[in-house]
């Protein structure tokens, strides 16, 4: 059993010398909801890669804990910006697509996607193709897609910054709840500190130049529900994270 992720003084030089992360060091809790939060290039999408084993660090170690000692790769599934739906292919089958490839038998991952499309909203829409659905609805049937298989270990690279607002919150409770539901441990990139606060326990702010991390916050409510966007208490915390964004943009243009 998973226990904690460890990023250990993780750094990436790309082969061009350009030094896209130097010694990030923090710790994900499993089961918990870290948010990654950044300007533009300051290695976010780097990081959640290394996390994620499709990138190796060129110095530090990212190392999975268990009980007893250090585990592999846990189950892991990627969302990204673009839904990545295969147009051609409804929406069911698009979902049951990781199943398809994991060599799960038809009826069972026609039940299992259909249950998890069912969960995220679209159970009418199994049918439909992608060109046939809302921006907000694709990204719905891409987190199905990324929950399909059961993972350990979700990450999300900006999943919702190309929805209107509306739809983006109604998507981060869809994705707290699910998170809450299925016991998942959760990293996600976004550029909405609004987003970031709202979402994480754990929020990680990141600087350029080189990229690294510069300060952690643990939003914690005493009620969370989706009026809690416009209380005090949310906005204090807010602020919190914008200031300590903006005194890392003003450090990295020094
Ligand atoms: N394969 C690569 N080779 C060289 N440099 C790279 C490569 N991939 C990324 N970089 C550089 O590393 C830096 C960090 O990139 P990364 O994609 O991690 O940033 P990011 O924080 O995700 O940015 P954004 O918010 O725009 O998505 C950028 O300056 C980028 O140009
Ligand atoms: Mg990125």
């Amino acid at each position: 059993m998973l226990q904690r992720i460890e990023i250990s003084q993780v750094g990436r030089v790309y082969d061009d010398g350009f030094v896209a992360l130097a010694g990030a060091s923090f710790d994900i809790r499993a089961g918990s909801m870290t948010v990654l939060v950044g300007p533009s290039g300051c290695g976010k999408t780097t990081l959640l890669r290394l996390i994620g084993g499709l990138d190796h660090p060129t110095s530090g170690r990212v190392i999975f804990h268990g009980a007893a000692g250090a585990l592999q790769q846990p189950r892991t599934a990627f969302a990204f910006q673009e839904a990545r739906l295969l147009p051609w292919r409804t929406v069911l089958d698009n979902v049951a697509l990781p199943l398809e490839l994991a060599g799960v038998a038809p009826a069972e991952r026609i039940e299992r996607a259909t249950a998890m499309l069912t969960r995220v909203g679209l159970g009418g829409a199994t049918r439909k193709l992608p060109g046939q659905l809302s921006g907000g609805m694709r990204m719905r049937a891409s987190i199905a897609r990324a929950l399909v298989t059961a993972p350990q270990l979700l990450l999300l690279d900006e999943p919702f910054g190309a929805v209107d607002e509306i739809s983006r919150h109604a998507l981060d409770d869809l994705l707290r709840s699910l998170w809450a539901e299925l016991a998942m441990t959760v990293v996600m990139v976004t550029h909405s500190i609004v987003e970031a606060t709202y979402v994480a326990e754990q929020v990680v702010v990141m600087a350029p130049a080189p990229g690294r991390i510069v300060a952690q916050f643990t939003p914690s409510f005493a009620h969370h529900s989706p009026l809690l966007r416009a209380t005090p208490e949310f906005a204090a915390v807010n602020a919190e994270v914008l200031r300590s964004l903006g005194e890392a943009m003003v450090g990295a243009q020094r």
